[in-house]
């Protein structure tokens, strides 16, 4: 979406010109799955698909915004009562953000908003982070709220957690706040520290989207955290960041086999992100590959939150990558993307066996998205 369009189309509902045009981008997670509501690592990098927000300021305590990609519905609030409204789905997401703004930096009196993006929706890559961090950023710079990345990135996560009751953690809201072009983003979700790396350039981001629609996301994700959570109880760690596969080894008789898989992904997938990140670095796609590969293993046999079309995905892409790339699920998990790290020179080899079997196979059609890491919101 160009910015002339979407100025002439804020013009058309609201009689006035944007202040500004606000970007936040979606993200893919190379690495790192359900680690950061455990405060453990995650490896994601920000894309070059996003959310943009058309703004103005009103004086009148009151939020009205048009959504273009949902038929232009439009849905006002004041600022002095904001609830969760069980008859909107996209709006909520504005007034959970815009709530949680206001109880943390009052100073602001209402905006016009036009919403538009192009972030493939229930496909694990961060469309709610990037409309959520994308109106943080419009208001917070019509007003010159001092909102920092970091800050909005734990905004974005409270309107999940209270507003939309979705027990996410920390690492979508802060990638697209903080990515930076070129790069990923090793991010530690306990500390909040953060270490961009760059992308080799041998190698490009390819994401197929399976286009399963995930079911179920919220519930099963809300039981994975729990389950995990137990885990840490069980253990007697405040996260399972604390613990070790000794500490597991350990406890095993005295928890389920659930909890104990659960557990066993997170710990082990914390050190393959550590890995993953430093081997990247130094251009070590090997060690890359292998930690892909049994970062993919442990999400089908012990998170279990892989479907059988995301599994065949990636049994079909690493007979094409062998060891000269890396492929997974991205994302929460049932359903939605799989990232290939893919050498340039066989990026049309995976297109072409997606092309070639994935139809066939499952009866689903694939999109693919060839990405570059972009720079977020607030970077
Ligand atoms: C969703 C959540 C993130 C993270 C991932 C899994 O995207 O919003 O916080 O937990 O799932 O890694």
């Amino acid at each position: 979406m160009d910015n002339q369009t979407l100025s002439a189309t804020f013009q058309q509902f609201y009689g006035e010109s944007p202040a500004l045009v606000a970007h936040a981008p979606g993200r893919v997670n190379l690495i790192g799955e359900h680690t950061d509501y455990n405060e453990g690592f995650v490896f994601p990098a920000a894309i070059n698909f996003g959310t943009w927000v058309a703004a103005a300021k009103r004086s009148d305590d009151v939020i009205n915004v048009t959504a273009m990609d949902y038929d232009n519905q439009q849905n006002e609030f004041a600022l002095t009562d904001i609830q969760y409204d069980e008859n909107q789905g996209w709006a909520n997401y504005v007034r959970g953000v815009v709530k949680v703004l206001k109880e943390a930096m009052p100073d602001f009196s209402g905006a016009n908003l036009l919403v538009t993006g192009n972030v493939p929706q229930g496909a694990g890559l961060s469309s709610s982070a990037s409309f959520e961090i994308a109106i943080l950023k419009a208001i917070s710079a019509l007003y010159a709220l001092p909102l920092d990345g970091v800050k909005a990135a734990l905004l974005g996560q409270k309107a999940e957690n209270t507003f939309v009751g979705c027990s996410c953690g920390i690492m979508d809201q802060l990638i697209s706040a903080m990515g930076n072009e070129g790069q990923a983003m090793l991010l530690d979700c306990q500390s909040l520290d953060i270490q961009h790396s760059p992308l080799p350039d041998s190698h490009q981001i390819v994401i197929i989207n399976s286009n399963v629609k995930r079911g179920l996301v919220d519930s099963e994700y809300n039981l994975r955290r729990e389950q995990c959570e137990e885990g840490a109880a069980i253990l007697g760690v405040s996260s399972l960041r604390e613990a070790n596969m000794t500490m597991l080894e350990e406890t095993k008789s005295r928890m389920s086999d659930v909890v104990y898989r659960r557990a066993k992904h997170i710990i082990t997938e914390n050190q393959r992100t550590l890995e993953a990140s430093e081997a990247l670095k130094v251009g070590d796609i090997q060690t890359v590959s292998t930690a892909m590969a049994q970062s993919h293993v442990s999400m089908r046999d012990d998170f279990e939150i892989t479907v059988r079309p995301i599994d065949y995905l990636v049994e079909i892409i690493d007979e094409v990558l062998g060891n000269t790339g890396g492929v997974r699920m991205t994302g929460g998990g049932f359903g939605g993307c799989v990232v290939a790290l893919a050498p340039t020179d066989k990026v049309d080899a995976v297109k072409q066996v997606v092309a070639d079997k994935y139809f066939d196979e499952t009866g689903y059609q694939a999109d693919i998205y060839v990405c570059t890491a972009t720079q977020g919101a607030f970077a």
